[in-house]
């Protein structure tokens, strides 16, 4: 049997590649892997403990109800952020405002650490696949200092490292570094996370759709012309494609990275700036599918160069196999 690469391992192997390294982010990925782990232990938990299942009884500042899970995994984030001292400051779809943490341990670190906490929130209670995403900057702000909403404030090409948790049938760790994408799956009986998915790549092509189709409607032309494709046989493949769509982006992302697939969720009138969070959402699985050779755009940008405004901006999204989403933009 081949040796069996833990995340650790693979972490440290990788730090070479970056010439001055201090070994600061490979400590601020251990630590996200670590958090990881209480959240999944908390997902797998879900059902058997009363703080895991149902509503928390408020909502985030999007208005959205807030899950006793969403709180959970925020706040195991959060810790694991404020006790590992490589990250200055946070942003979290589940705070209001970016929190720059106060001692002068965080002052002087380098990095900020945009998340999702919990992705998919509508699946908890569902027994449904649910997941964490992540993207690390580089604070812009002097070192030394507290973290401003200018390091927050990043378009997605200057992200450093992004990735994604997946707590699905098995737990499963995806990041990159701008070097590859790389996949590490959860052994739960040891809490470690090996290397499972090495170098991966999104087929240039695919058959899967995701969409909400209930939108339909509210759908542009172009769109719509675009489903009736996937649905017909006169596509490439002489059969219509399959629709899947999960309700958990990262898990819907996932599944097309590996078979090849498209995910839109444009602009409609119930959303009318999309429904997607570009900070948290669209940058980070934006950086791995360029990353694995795919391609996200808004539409009419590339994901990774819009300038972002403020923190909990949305964006349309067109994510996926190169060739389905430069067809799904009328470029074929
Ligand atoms: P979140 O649970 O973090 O709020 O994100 C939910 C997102 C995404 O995961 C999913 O693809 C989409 O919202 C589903 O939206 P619809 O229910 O409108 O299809
Ligand atoms: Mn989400
Ligand atoms: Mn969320």
């Amino acid at each position: 049997m081949s040796k069996l690469i833990t995340l650790h391992e693979f972490i440290v192997s990788r730090q070479k590649d970056f010439p001055f390294a201090t070994g600061e982010l490979s400590r601020l990925l251990s630590d996200i892997a670590f958090a990881s782990k209480i959240v999944s232990n908390d997902v797998r938990k879900a059902g058997l403990v009363d703080h895991i299942l149902g509503a928390q009884g408020g909502q985030n500042i999007q208005g959205e109800e807030q899950q006793k899970l969403d709180v959970v995994a925020d706040n195991a984030f959060i810790n694991a952020f404020r006790n590992g001292g490589e990250v200055c400051g946070i942003a979290s779809e589940e705070n209001d405002d970016f929190v720059a943490f106060e001692s002068q341990a965080a002052q002087n670190a380098n990095y900020v650490v945009l998340f999702d906490p919990l992705d998919g929130s509508s699946n908890i209670d569902v027994n449904v696949s649910i997941g964490t995403i992540f993207s690390i900057y580089r604070r812009v702000s002097a070192q030394g200092s507290r973290a401003t909403l200018a390091d927050m404030l990043q378009a997605g090409t200057q992200q450093v490292a992004a990735g994604y948790v997946l707590y699905g049938s098995s737990t499963i760790l995806v990041y990159t570094t701008g070097n590859g994408v790389n996949g590490f799956t959860l052994d739960p009986a040891i809490g470690e996370f090996f290397l499972s998915h090495p170098d991966m790549q999104m087929p240039e092509n695919g058959r899967l759709y995701s969409v909400n189709e209930g939108n339909l409607n509210d759908f542009d032309p172009q769109l719509r012309a675009y489903l009736a494709y996937c649905q017909s046989n006169d596509n490439q493949t002489g059969k219509p494609y399959s629709g899947r769509y999960i309700g958990s982006l990262v898990a819907d992302f996932h599944r097309n990275l590996i078979k090849g697939g498209i995910y839109i969720y444009p602009c409609v009138p119930a959303a009318p700036e999309g429904r997607l969070r570009l900070l948290y959402e669209c940058n980070p699985l934006a950086f791995i599918a360029e990353q694995a050779g795919g391609v996200a755009t808004n539409g009419k940008t590339r994901i990774l160069e819009i300038e972002p405004s403020a923190l909990h901006q949305r964006v349309g999204l067109y994510i996926g196999s190169k060739l389905m989403v430069e067809k799904a933009m009328g470029l074929h």
